[in-house]
């Protein structure tokens, strides 16, 4: 029988590409977008069913779940996908923004993780798989917010892990690196300052052009996949992580923070 994914953020970049992979796959995809209505064409795919689900809109979750469930029975996989970047020094980045900012990309995917597990424990088992990034475990500047929580959604899948694992339900984690999508263009936000002006400039530049020159969104697709039918107890998997991140791993802290400064802040 084929199984399930459920997918958030499946409306662009890596969660429609993952849905499509899944799909081509032979998978069942439950592809939750905000607006279903404006979902690309090439989601029109028999394996392919579209929900609505806002992430930090606990009624809208409910409602996904459940029409998912009853469409397919079952859940195997949730792939908890959406989330956007808010950029900017801490100083110019006021408290609305970080909290809408953590309301996406940590309390929502709680959320959906919250709503679903119970139908996974009564199944008696499920895969959970969390998108961080390469800046889950490394931090740039002018980015502390997104980071935050990335590596919040980090340390809540470690700790997760093992109070799921009586239950049969595994957790993994996704870390992609620069990936071309919507993410460094329509989705992101930025929160600017004065005196930061010319470097967040400089860096945001730097920024969005790795990002537009970045891996393609099926790479990651591809990696989630293998993740998904990868029945041992691995939790991380990078996605495409460059030599950036390759760097920040084996050089010494000081080695490495002069090279960060002078490719992307000064
Ligand atoms: N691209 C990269 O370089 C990169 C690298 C590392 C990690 N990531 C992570 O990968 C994930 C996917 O990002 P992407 O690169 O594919 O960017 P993307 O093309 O901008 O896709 C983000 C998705 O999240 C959705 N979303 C945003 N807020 C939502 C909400 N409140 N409820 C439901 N969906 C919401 C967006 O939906 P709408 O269309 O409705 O806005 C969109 O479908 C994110 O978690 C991101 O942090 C990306």
């Amino acid at each position: 029988m084929a199984k399930t994914v459920l997918i958030t953020g499946a409306s662009s970049g890596i969660g429609r590409a993952t849905a499509l992979y899944f799909a081509e796959q032979g998978w069942n995809v439950a592809a939750t977008m905000r607006d279903p209505l404006k979902a690309d064409p090439a989601l029109k795919h028999p394996q392919i069913s579209l929900f609505p689900l806002d992430v930090t809109n606990g009624d809208s979750i409910t409602q996904a779940i459940s029409a998912s469930l009853s469409r397919y029975k079952k859940i195997d996989v949730l792939l908890n996908n959406a989330g956007y970047a808010l950029f900017g020094p801490i100083e110019a980045v006021d408290n609305q923004q970080i909290q809408e900012q953590f309301a996406t990309n940590v309390f929502g995917l709680i959320n959906v993780t919250q709503q679903i597990l119970p139908a996974m424990r009564k199944a008696g088992e499920g895969l959970i798989i969390n998108v961080s990034s390469i800046i889950g475990r490394m931090a740039l500047p002018y980015a502390s917010s997104y980071i935050a929580t990335k590596f919040a959604v980090e340390g809540l899948s470690e700790s997760m892990r093992y109070e799921l694992e009586p239950f049969h339900i595994r957790v993994k984690i996704i870390e992609p690196g620069s990936i071309n999508t919507e993410f460094g263009k329509g989705s992101m936000q930025t929160a600017v300052s004065d005196p930061y002006r010319v470097s967040l400039a400089k860096f945001l530049a730097i920024f969005t052009k790795r990002n537009s020159g970045g891996s393609r969104p099926e790479e990651v697709a591809k990696v989630i996949y293998r993740a998904a039918n990868d029945p041992s107890n691995r939790l991380r998997y990078l996605a495409k992580p460059g030599p950036f991140f390759r760097l920040n791993r084996v050089l010494p802290d000081a080695a490495w923070r002069r090279l960060l400064v002078k490719a992307m802040v000064k």
